[in-house]
């Protein structure tokens, strides 16, 4: 969602000002815009709300012009109040332009808020609830207060999570970012004599890798080579800076024609990355020391609940999956946009384990509040360090796949997976619900896994034409049971929001009690059905579906003629233990959607609509 990049230094911020909001473009945006003081003081806007053209079209208009300026913020909006134009595009500026702000987040009292300015005379410019904090930090700057005062004066009036930047003529040097709650992050760095803030680590790896993190309820100050933190008491906060593991050079597309694809194909190696100093191979051990829980917490666990959204919500269900079954605690997923509201009865001996690749899903973090307010331990699977999820949970587990910047999560998904499934060995080795033989012979299956993987990515060329036939159908059904259900799921929802056919991911075993209804020639089915012992149950969903027309893609466990029988189209994967089988049939059903993707011209990196990183509920 919305990305912000401010810089205070000594070379013409505007260029910089691009390059920084081109990093944070991946998070989805439709409009971008900067503000900088130029050198008479006053603060000069540009933006542009032209969707997916914006950023491009913004920086071709600054190339054309002679704005520059030593400081500066910028962001990249994803419309929520108002539609995308330029006028709603951040950055907003006070009504004597003394002031300019960006803002993520939503001011959940701006109706209120605006009504008082406009009796009080300001004029609107935007229909945005961001414009009111412009005029609010304007107004308290009016008064005689600092920048920093007058940002955490207006935040004190606001309702909602939020995430400000703000220059002001009066104190020209400077840029002020404050944080209240979960509306993204803010990082900041410096270096000589240049100090850069922005919402994502990696915006700021061209200046430094040495970062700090402002946690909610804070308010920095960023100013040629210096970074002040402060509590909004105005104390002053003294943090270290800590090292950044990210790295530039991977969050580049090199030689793909998309980050999807790129990240697609790196999914053996973020396999790898997830097994890295956990699974031990050559002992036929598994370890993952990140678990803060004793042995004892573990063997007093009566329940895991897991959560997340969309795609890291399919990777908790596959975890609640294998963890129910080797571990033998009763585990489930839920959607945490449901978890936060609905009160769950929690408690000491429930484990609650977050998936979320970039630790900031506003709903995911709401829940991981609740069941911390709630007491109970508490873990998170991410990829983004440092993110909030890390600071809410008690123990991060990192998938370490890298970077991810597709819109469409994939190789986050398979090393969530991975890590979910270690999770579920040590459990259940530590309840001794499995002994040291098992899991040596589930530690030398996943050694296969990267390679096993590769090779289901070799699949493409049946791919290519199974997609020409797919892009042809409005509406699509995936099926799948047990373990296969989450992948079902999430390949229905990467055929939505890639290639935007409509598809519903279903229970196999649901059909009869409804779906059965919408069967027909008009709509093709994908069936997961890789051989174990749901096998047969699928054979006979593919023949019911056969049996009223309809058209079917089984997704199979490779040397399986019988499935030919039924199944009109079978992509094969490879052949391995049923415990593996969801990352072998998962691949097929990413590379589907992003082939239909491209059939219908649409860009598989950036699908309407939709953000990188949801940081509003
Ligand atoms: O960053 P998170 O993993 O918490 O994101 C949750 C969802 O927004 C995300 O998984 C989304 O469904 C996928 N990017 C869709 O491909």
């Amino acid at each position: 969602m919305c990305g912000i990049f401010a810089y205070a230094g000594t070379k013409n911020a505007v260029p910089l000002l691009i390059e920084g909001l081109r990093s944070v473009e991946y998070r989805g945006y439709d409009s971008a815009g900067i503000s900088v003081i130029d050198s008479y003081g006053e603060i000069q806007t540009m933006k542009r709300g032209d969707h997916k053209s914006s950023l491009e079209n913004l920086a071709n208009a600054v190339g054309d012009s002679l704005l520059s300026g030593l400081v500066g913020i910028g962001h990249t909006r994803w419309a929520t109040h108002g539609e995308v134009n330029q006028q709603n595009s951040h950055p907003h500026s006070s009504n004597n332009g003394s002031v300019s702000i960006a803002h993520n987040g939503i001011v959940e009292n701006f109706i209120e808020l605006k009504d008082r300015l406009v009796d009080s005379g300001i004029e609107f410019q935007s229909e945005t609830d961001s414009e009111v904090l412009a005029h609010l930090v304007g107004n308290a700057v009016a008064s005689g207060n600092s920048l920093r005062e007058a940002v955490i004066n207006a935040a004190s009036q606001i309702k909602g999570n939020t995430a400000i930047v703000a220059v002001s003529t009066a104190e020209p040097d400077l840029v002020v970012g404050l944080r209240v709650g979960n509306a993204g992050g803010i990082v900041v760095g410096k270096n000589d004599d240049v100090a850069v803030m922005a919402s994502d680590t990696i915006a700021l790896l061209p200046y430094t890798s040495e970062v700090i993190y402002i946690e909610p309820n804070e308010v920095v100050e960023i100013e040629k080579g210096d970074v002040r933190i402060f509590d909004l008491a105005g104390s002053v906060i003294d943090r270290e800076p800590i090292v950044t593991s990210q790295n530039f050079e991977a969050a580049q597309k090199g030689n793909h024609p998309h980050f999807m694809s790129k990240e697609i194909a790196e999914q053996p190696e973020a396999i790898q990355g997830a097994m890295r100093g956990r699974a031990d191979f050559s002992n036929g051990t598994l370890t993952l020391p990140e678990i803060s829980l004793t042995s004892e917490q573990m063997r007093s666990l009566d329940r895991v609940i897991l959560t997340g959204m969309g795609t890291s919500l399919h990777a908790a269900m596959f975890g609640a999956s294998v963890i129910e079954s080797l571990s033998r605690i009763p585990a489930y997923a839920e959607n945490s946009s449901e978890l936060r509201y609905r009160n769950p009865v929690l408690g000491p001996n429930t484990l609650v384990v977050a998936v979320t690749q970039s630790g900031e899903t506003a709903d995911t973090l709401a829940a991981m509040e609740h069941a911390r307010s709630a007491g109970a331990p508490q873990g998170v699977v991410l990829e983004l360090e440092g993110s909030q999820a890390t600071r809410i949970a008690e123990f991060t587990l990192p998938i370490r796949a890298g970077q991810e910047i597709g819109v469409a999560s994939t190789k986050t998904m398979i090393a969530s997976m991975t890590t979910l499934l270690q999770l579920a060995v040590v459990l259940a080795e530590t309840r001794e619900a499995i002994d040291s033989d098992q899991v040596k012979v589930i530690v030398e299956s996943m050694s296969e896994l990267p390679s096993l993987v590769a090779s289901a990515l070799g699949i493409n060329g049946q791919i290519s034409e199974l997609s020409e036939r797919l892009s042809k159908f409005e509406d699509l059904l995936y099926l799948g049971r047990g373990a296969q259900l989450p992948i079902a799921l999430e390949g229905a929802l990467k055929m939505k929001e890639l290639a935007y056919i409509h598809a519903e991911g279903y229970p196999a075993g649901e059909m009869k009690h409804g779906v059965n209804a919408l069967l027909g020639s008009d709509m093709a089915t994908v069936v997961s059905a890789p051989q174990n012992d749901l096998y047969e149950k699928m054979l006979s969903n593919i023949s019911e579906v056969k049996a009223r027309g309809g058209e079917v893609v089984a997704i199979a466990t490779e040397g399986d003629e019988t499935i030919k029988r039924v199944a009109d189209h079978v992509i094969y994967v490879p052949e391995c233990p049923e415990l593996l089988q969801p990352f072998m049939t998962l691949i097929p059903m990413q590379l589907l959607s992003y082939r239909t993707a491209l059939v219908l011209g649409r860009d598989p990196d950036k699908p309407r609509n939709l953000a990188k990183t949801v940081t509003v509920e």
